[in-house]
C-alpha cells in the first residue's frame, strides 16, 4: 500500500486581519477573520509515508528545509500521525509558487496544502472543516485555505469549533488583487514572533481585539451582500489597525517600508479620482490593492511610473484545496 498523496493549496490575503492568538499550541486566535483565496499563488505538495521510524525529510523548491523549518512541519506531522496511530517518517517535497516569507502568506498555502496531502496519504477521510482544523494548527491563516474565493474563520472557543468557512458572494466574478511587491526578501519579525508581542505588550491590543470582532460581522455582511465600497473601506481599516496594535509594542516594529507608503498614498489619490481601489498589508513590506476587474488597467497605469511591471502581480479569486492520491 503506497502512502502517498499529493495537494495544491492557494494562498489566501485576509480582508478582516487575524492578529493574536489565544492558545499558541493549538492555534486558536484572539478574533476572527474574513480572506480571498487568490488564484495566482499557489503550493503544490506530495507527502509519502514509510513504514519505519525515523526523521522527515521536508524540501521545498527542492532545496533542504533548514532544521527549524523542518522541525516545525515534522510537529505538524506528529498532529496527522496522531490521528492515525502511527510512526513512520515521512518524506514531503513541496513547491511554493509565492515567494516565500514576503509577507504574501505563503504558510496559508503551505499548511493547507500539507495538511491536504498528509492525511490523504494516510487514509484519513478529513472533510473540509476537519481539514480546516488540521491546517490552523500549522499555521492560522491555512485554515482558510482549504476553501475558495471567500471564506471567514471563526474564533471560536476550542480546537473543534475554531474552523473556517466559504462564504457565497455578488463579488466574486469581479474582485481582483494587484500584488505590489516591495521586497521580496525574509521579513525581520515572523508573523507568530510579532503576533506574541502585540499580545503581550501593546496597550492598544484589547482595542483591537474587540474592534476586530465587531468589524468582522460588518465584512461579513458587506461580502455576502455585495457591497464592494464598504468591503473595501472595512479592509483598508482593519489592515490600519492591525498594524497600529504592532506600532505600540515593546519593542515596537513595523512592516512598512517607504515604497508601501508610496503604493498606500497612490491608492489614496486614484480613489479620490473615483478609482474603486483599496490597500491591505500582511507582515511584510507588500501591499496588496483590492478593485475592481474594470479598474485595473487605469491602476496598473497609474503604479507603472514608481512601481516596475515585474513587482506588480495580478490576482483574481482562486479554488479550495485539491487532494488527490499518488
Ligand atoms: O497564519 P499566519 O501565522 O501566517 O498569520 C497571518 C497573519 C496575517 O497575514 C498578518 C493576517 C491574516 O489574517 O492572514
Amino acid at each position: 500500500m503506497a502512502h502517498h498523496a499529493r495537494a495544491k493549496a492557494h494562498t489566501n490575503i485576509a480582508l478582516s486581519k487575524y492578529w493574536g492568538k489565544r492558545d499558541n499550541e493549538l492555534i486558536l486566535p484572539m478574533n476572527g477573520s474574513l480572506s480571498l483565496t487568490l488564484d495566482a499563488f499557489h503550493t503544490t505538495t506530495e507527502v509519502r509515508f514509510i513504514e519505519e521510524r525515523g526523521s522527515d525529510t521536508v524540501l521545498l523548491n527542492e532545496q533542504p528545509l533548514d532544521d527549524s523549518a523542518t522541525a516545525k512541519v515534522s510537529r505538524f506531522l506528529d498532529r496527522v500521525r496522531a490521528l492515525k496511530g502511527v510512526d513512520w517518517r515521512a518524506e514531503v517535497h513541496s513547491h511554493n509558487q509565492v515567494p516565500t516569507g514576503a509577507g504574501l502568506a505563503s504558510s496559508s498555502s503551505a499548511f493547507a496544502a500539507l495538511a491536504g496531502a498528509a492525511s490523504r496519504a494516510l487514509g484519513l477521510e478529513l472533510d473540509e472543516r476537519a481539514l480546516s482544523i488540521l491546517a490552523r494548527k500549522g499555521s492560522g491563516s491555512a485554515s482558510r485555505s482549504i476553501f475558495g474565493g471567500f471564506a471567514l474563520w471563526q474564533a471560536g472557543e476550542d480546537d473543534l469549533s475554531s474552523y473556517a468557512y466559504p462564504l457565497q458572494s455578488p463579488l466574486y466574478d469581479d474582485i481582483a488583487m494587484l500584488v505590489v511587491v516591495i521586497n521580496a526578501a525574509h521579513k525581520p519579525v515572523t508573523s507568530r514572533e510579532g503576533m506574541r508581542r502585540t499580545v503581550d505588550t501593546s496597550p492598544y491590543y484589547s482595542a483591537w481585539v474587540k474592534d476586530a470582532e465587531q468589524r468582522l460581522g460588518e465584512m461579513k455582511h458587506a461580502v455576502t451582500h455585495g457591497d464592494f465600497t464598504r468591503m473595501g473601506e472595512l479592509a483598508e481599516m482593519s489592515a490600519m489597525r492591525m498594524h497600529a496594535s504592532m506600532l505600540a509594542a515593546e519593542p515596537p516594529f513595523c512592516y512598512w517600508e517607504s515604497g508601501s507608503l508610496q503604493v498606500m498614498q497612490i491608492v489614496r489619490e486614484l480613489r479620490a479620482q473615483g478609482c474603486q481601489c483599496y490597500f491591505t498589508m500582511d507582515a511584510g513590506p507588500n501591499v496588496k490593492i483590492i478593485t475592481r476587474n474594470s479598474e485595473l488597467a487605469v491602476l496598473k497605469r497609474a503604479l507603472a511610473a514608481t512601481v516596475d511591471e515585474q513587482a506588480l502581480l495580478t490576482a483574481r479569486p482562486g479554488p479550495g484545496l485539491l487532494v488527490e492520491n499518488c
